[in-house]
This record gives C-alpha cells, structure tokens and sequence, in this order.
C-alpha cells in the first residue's frame, strides 16, 4: 500500500513527497465529462454510488496521485439538513430556500452519520473496495462557517454580506445555525471514516472574508470542535484544515486539533512554516493558474515551492481546486516534478 501521504499527514518519514489535486475528480478529465453527460445532471452523479466511484477512481488511474478523493460535493450537508441546492449549468449552486429566521433554524435536522447521506456512504465503501488498498481515500466536508454562508446567501457571492449580514446583526441565531451545521459535520465525517475514509479534509472556502475576530468566532470555534469530535472517535484520522486566504488565522489554526495545515497561493511556505511551527504538516500551495503555462515553467515554480516547504511534514497540492480548463498534460507534468523530485 502506498500510505505516504499519511504517514506524511502524521509527520512520519517518507521516501518521497506525496501529491493529489484538490478537485482532481472532475471537469478536466475528458473522462469525467462522458459520465457527467450521461447523467441529467451533477447532482445524479453525486447520488449514485457507482457513478460517483467510477469518477472518484478517474484521477487515480490518469493522474497516478498518492490518493483518491470521494467524489461529492460540500452542499449535500445543507441538503441533508432540509435546504436542497440545484447545481445550475455554468452558474454554481443555488438554494431555493434559505435561512431567514429562527424559525428556519428549527426546522433543520441534524445530519446522523448513520442513515443520512446514505449515497456517500455507499460511494465510499464501493472505492474502497475498488482501490483495494492502493491508496488511501479522502473523505471531506465543508467547514461550517462556508456552509452557513451558502445557506444564508442561497448562492454564491463575492461579498457574502447577506450571510455576513446575520452574523454581525444577530449572533445568537447565528450561533445556533452553526451548531447545528457543526454537529452534522461531524456525524458526516464519522460516518465517512466508518465506511473507509483514510483521512479527512474540512474545506472553509469562505475563510478569507471574515475578520480574524469574526473569523475566531463564528469559524474556528466550530473547526475546532469538531476536529476534537472526530479525534475522540478516531484519534488516528488524520484531519487536513483548509481555510482558504486565511493568513490571519494561521497561528490560530496550528493550534487546531489536526494533523494537516492546508495553504493557498498567497500564502509564504517559508513564513507559514515559521507562524504555524514544525507540529503540522503542510499542504499545498501551487496557484492553480501556473498551470496554464508551459512544461518548463511549471517545473521551476512547482521546484521552487517543493523546496521553499522542504520533503519533511509537507504534502504537495494546488493552493485551491484546479481549474476546469486546465490541461491534463499540464497536471501531469506537475505531478511528476513532484514525484522525481530528490
Ligand atoms: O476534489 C475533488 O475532486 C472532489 C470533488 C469535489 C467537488 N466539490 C466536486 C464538484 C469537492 C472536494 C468539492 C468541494 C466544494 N464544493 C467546495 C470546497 C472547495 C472549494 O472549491 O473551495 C465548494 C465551495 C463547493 C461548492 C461548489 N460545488 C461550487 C461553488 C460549485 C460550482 C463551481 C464549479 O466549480 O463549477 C460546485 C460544483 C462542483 N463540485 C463541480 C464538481 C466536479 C462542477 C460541476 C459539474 O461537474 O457539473
């Protein structure tokens, strides 16, 4: 079994720096997008267990990265908890109900890792036996603060204000919307490590717009609790944190009950590394645009961050998904910088 990336995630020694792609499964595959237009539309294919494996091993398969990630996407929790989303051709997701009032907040359910999301659940076990131990899979969630924001706004948004809105003018229902996104997360993930997940990522998308103090607040808090939820039923999962343009928040962060610090672009790997300390490992933090260029300048800048973050506690990646335009030859030629990298 090839459990870099792991032993990596735990601060082990490894032969080799381990590599994946956030959003590797998906729209730059030509593989991807056969399925995906077998299908009305991309939500069926989150629903279907076969389908959502079929495309979760695509990138496995093509790309040859050190692990699989399951194929879904962070919106079946709000969905889960009473708001369902549509994936809108083009445009991203929208929720036709949103969270108005305290009223709203009542009427949501709390996500149990045991009957609901029963299609990820399935997904999972169906990749695990299909990777065989190969490598390992990831399984992820949204953290509770990019969730809210969603449930709020409806859809997405530069600004956020409407969801932001409710945090600065009544904390307390914000508060209470949540906890209740929060205690679903964690059944969510224990459910996913309960059927096979190796390891767990939590993506704040939404990270970078708040103020630190709101950031500490109305994210972190939740993050935490619910790295400590997950640690108490798995104390060896290890947990990757991404709070995308979070800079802010690293010392904050590194204090988190995780294994795994992941980093965007604009963040140094050198001046992270000095804020965080050496007790995380780190993951990222390639801007995804860099490989739009040529073979040669996606070898120096990957090289120039490989060395920058050092082969020990580090777990190459992009800093953020991977656009839908890039090439796949491009990837691959990322991967592999990274792979004969000594
Ligand atoms: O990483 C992977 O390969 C696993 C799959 C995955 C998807 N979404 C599939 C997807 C993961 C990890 C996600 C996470 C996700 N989803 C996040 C957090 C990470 C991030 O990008 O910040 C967020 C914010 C979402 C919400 C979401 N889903 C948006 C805003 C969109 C529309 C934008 C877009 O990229 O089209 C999606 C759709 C989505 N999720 C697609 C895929 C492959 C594209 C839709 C399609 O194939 O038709």
């Amino acid at each position: 079994m090839n459990d870099l990336i792991i032993r990596a995630a735990k601060g082990e020694k490894v032969e080799r720096i381990p590599v994946w792609l956030m959003r590797q499964a998906g729209r730059i595959l030509p593989q991807y997008r056969k399925v995906r237009n077998k299908v009305k539309d991309f939500k069926e294919l989150v629903k279907n267990p076969e389908l959502a494996c079929e495309v979760t091993l695509q990138p496995v398969n093509i790309l040859n990265v050190d692990a699989a990630i399951i194929f879904s996407d962070i919106l079946v929790v709000p969905e889960a908890m009473g708001l369902p989303y549509l994936m809108i051709e083009s445009k991203g997701p929208y929720f036709e109900k949103t969270i108005k009032s305290v009223k709203d907040i009542k009427k949501l359910n709390i996500v149990s890792g045991r009957e609901d999301l029963k299609y990820v659940m399935d997904a999972i076990k169906l990749v695990k036996k299909e990777l065989n131990g190969s490598i390992p899979l990831i399984g992820f969630a949204g953290a509770p603060w990019t969730i809210f924001a969603y449930m709020v706004e409806g859809q997405g948004s530069k600004t956020f204000s409407k969801a932001k809105k409710l945090l600065y003018t009544n904390p307390l229902i914000s508060h209470e919307l949540l906890t209740k996104i929060s205690k679903s997360t964690s059944n969510y993930l224990i459910g996913q490590i309960n059927s096979g997940a190796d390891m767990v990522q939590i993506f704040d998308s939404w990270a970078g717009i708040l103020s630190p103090e709101m950031y500490a607040e109305f994210s972190l808090k939740y993050i935490s609790e619910i790295c400590d939820e997950v640690k108490k039923n798995f104390p060896s999962i290890p947990i990757t944190v991404f709070a995308k343009d979070a800079f802010f928040a690293l010392q904050k962060l590194s204090k988190l009950n995780c294994n795994v610090i992941g980093l965007d672009w604009t963040m140094d790997p050198v001046e992270s590394r000095k804020i965080i300390g050496p007790g995380k490992t780190l993951q990222g933090n390639l801007d995804p645009c860099v490989l739009y260029s040529d073979f040669s300048t996606i070898k120096k800048v990957s090289l120039k961050m490989i060395q920058n973050f050092g082969k020990h506690r580090y777990i190459a990646n992009l800093g953020h998904g991977v656009y839908p335009d890039t090439k796949v030859d491009n990837v691959k030629c990322f991967i592999d910088t990274v792979k004969n990298y000594n």
